[in-house]
């Protein structure tokens, strides 16, 4: 079968794409699928290899949309705004093309924190305490300490910063500011930092894989997330109590939000269980990043991991 793999894209990930789409190009190839790459570069303009497919973005979509046609799968390896956040699922959608992962309602609520969060406390599943800014308001937050500042949509912790004090904050807004328009003060959980991954098989069937503990110095932030400097340990050493609160967490998030494919879903493990911290619907899928460690953890090869992906595709 012939897959198209989209990488890049416009966000702040755009690197963290294009080795996502390379890893996952190349594990399908080596699976005996046909591979095509499309590359959306910072722009905007899509490329197919070398090739930009048009001078202006529209008329390089019409002749990216020319190789999608001929796809029977789209697999749409972008992080971040203008990719994850249902934007290439929509473009799916329109054009009736099967593609791996969420669709666009849970790819957007996904992307956005705050929208996350409220589901997540729907359905019973605590998170850190905050609170929403708009960019515009950030000189009107008084005082605010141990808190972490975040874009609302954004990915591999671009933007995000731990304010101890009231001179780091103004700082954290700022820089969260960059990203997006709305910004989300979080209180500090102090907790294991531990990732569940789930998988929806093509009958519909989905499972967690076993969890994941990150061990990073100081915080898992952008830096140590790419610097080969975070250790993860798995399966996590969790007692079977915390291992089913943190893996009956993942599925119910998985469910509530309506998720496809495969989606990971990263908690802090606190004295009181599992507290959310984010799902991604498109997570990072280098050969070492956490999901195919996980799921290779559970005996799924990373090639694996990916055939099932497209055997699971939808419309
Ligand atoms: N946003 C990055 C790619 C991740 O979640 O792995
Ligand atoms: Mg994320």
């Amino acid at each position: 079968r012939r897959i198209v793999v989209i990488g890049g894209g416009e966000s702040a990930e755009h690197d963290v794409s294009l080795a996502t789409a390379e890893a996952v190009a190349e594990a399908l190839r080596s699976g005996g699928f046909a591979v095509d790459e499309l590359t959306i570069d910072r722009d905007g303009i899509w490329r197919r290899g070398a090739d930009a497919l048009g001078s202006r973005t529209i008329g390089s979509l019409a002749g990216a949309l020319n190789v999608i046609e001929r796809a029977d799968v789209v697999f749409p390896a972008v992080h971040g705004p203008f990719g994850e956040d249902g934007t290439l699922a929509a473009l799916c959608a329109l054009t009736h093309t099967p593609m791996v992962g969420s669709g666009l309602r849970a790819g957007a609520v996904c992307m956005d924190k705050w929208a996350t969060k409220l589901v997540a406390e729907a359905v019973g599943i605590p998170t850190a305490p905050g609170r929403l800014v708009a960019a515009a308001e950030i000189a009107e937050v008084g005082f605010a300490t141990d808190v972490v500042v975040k874009p609302v949509s954004a990915g591999s912790s671009f933007g995000v910063s731990l304010a101890r004090d009231a001179s780091r904050l103004r700082e954290a807004l700022r820089h969260a500011a960059r990203f997006d328009d709305r910004i989300l003060i979080e209180d500090v959980v102090r907790g294991r930092e531990i990732d569940v991954a789930v998988l929806r098989e093509a009958d519909g069937r989905r499972w967690a894989s076993p969890p994941l503990e990150i061990h990073a110095d100081g915080l898992f932030d952008t830096r140590s997330k790419y610097d080969g400097s975070a250790r993860f340990s798995v399966p996590a050493d969790l007692d079977g109590a915390d291992r089913e609160a943190l893996t009956g967490a993942a599925l119910r998030m998985f469910d509530a939000l309506g998720c496809a494919g495969v989606a990971r879903i990263d908690f802090f493990l606190t004295d009181h269980g599992p507290v959310l911290n984010e799902v991604n619907t498109m997570p990072g899928m280098t050969a070492r990043s956490q999901v195919p460690r996980m799921f290779a953890a559970a005996g799924l090869s990373y090639e694996e991991l990916v055939a099932r992906l497209v055997d699971a595709a939808a419309v």
